[in-house]
């Protein structure tokens, strides 16, 4: 009956979370590269986590692009901002997505749908690092920064390692590097193997990955086979208090191999 499905489901979460070696996980049924409808189910639980999870008070939300976290964003509502006092900011500036994919963008829908605060960082993309290394001393930016570094929750996605880097039109050069590399995953503008190690990392400023270790909560989004060893490369790099929401596809076949 619902009740033996739901356990099942429950005893695969436990499962999955002690493979990674994370804090919880919670798996949506169904296949996200094959269901479109998936994505949805995935931003309807991160929703409802978020709600239960999220402490009350004041919180800074950091938060990445992609189109897992559109689907998030898409499902939050103004009863995540009762008790509480959001911010949305960007994770990190400047990582060459389109538009609609944009971190900023997400941090604007999502503090749009709660009723929240946001602020942005408008980071163009090709840039050289001295151009970065000015703009840190430009008030405005510091302010949003800070505000950054401050940030006491993170939302993001894990992603394909050579599907993010083609989705970021990123030079066939680059690619193969990765390729030779073996980059499996990216999460936050770093690419990891299998192993866990980072191969490359997009010279962007924001959050960087050793920020995680002191947030409070921090939830990945990410689910589809497709994404399977990106996810399980990026648990062993991940903070140990990340919670995961993931699909059946990606969940079975972690834990087949
Ligand atoms: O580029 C932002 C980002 O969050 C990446 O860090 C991640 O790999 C990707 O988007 C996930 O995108 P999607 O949810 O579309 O698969």
């Amino acid at each position: 009956g619902t009740i033996d499905l739901l356990l099942g489901r429950k005893h695969r979460a436990e499962q999955l979370r002690s493979c990674l070696g994370i804090a919880r996980c919670l798996i949506v049924s169904g296949n996200a590269d094959t269901q479109p409808e998936v994505l949805s189910a995935m931003g309807k639980a991160a929703s409802d986590l978020l709600q239960d999870e999220l402490p009350l008070g004041p919180s800074v939300v950091s938060v990445m692009g992609g189109s897992t976290m559109v689907s998030v964003a898409e499902c939050l509502t103004p009863a995540l901002a009762r008790n509480r006092e959001l911010t949305f900011v960007p994770a990190r500036g400047g990582i060459g997505e389109a538009p609609a994919l944009q971190a900023n963008t997400i941090s604007a829908k999502m503090a749009e749908q709660t009723g929240s605060q946001y602020h942005s960082l408008f980071i163009p993309e090709s840039i050289s690092q001295e151009a970065i290394d000015s703009l840190r001393l430009d008030p405005g930016i510091r302010d949003v920064m800070k505000l950054i570094k401050s940030s006491n929750i993170v939302i993001h996605g894990i992603g394909e390692a050579i599907q993010m880097a083609k989705r970021r039109q990123m030079s066939p050069e680059l690619i193969e590097t990765l390729k030779k590399r073996q980059a499996v995953g990216e999460a936050f503008g770093y690419f990891f193997d299998k192993s866990g190690q980072i191969v490359y990392k997009l010279p962007r400023i924001g959050l960087q990955l050793e920020d995680l270790a002191e947030m409070d909560f921090v939830l990945a989004v990410a689910g589809g086979p497709q994404k399977a060893a990106a996810i399980q490369a990026y648990a062993k790099i991940a903070p140990k208090q990340t919670w995961l929401i993931t699909d059946e596809g990606a969940a079975d076949t972690i834990l087949k191999k």
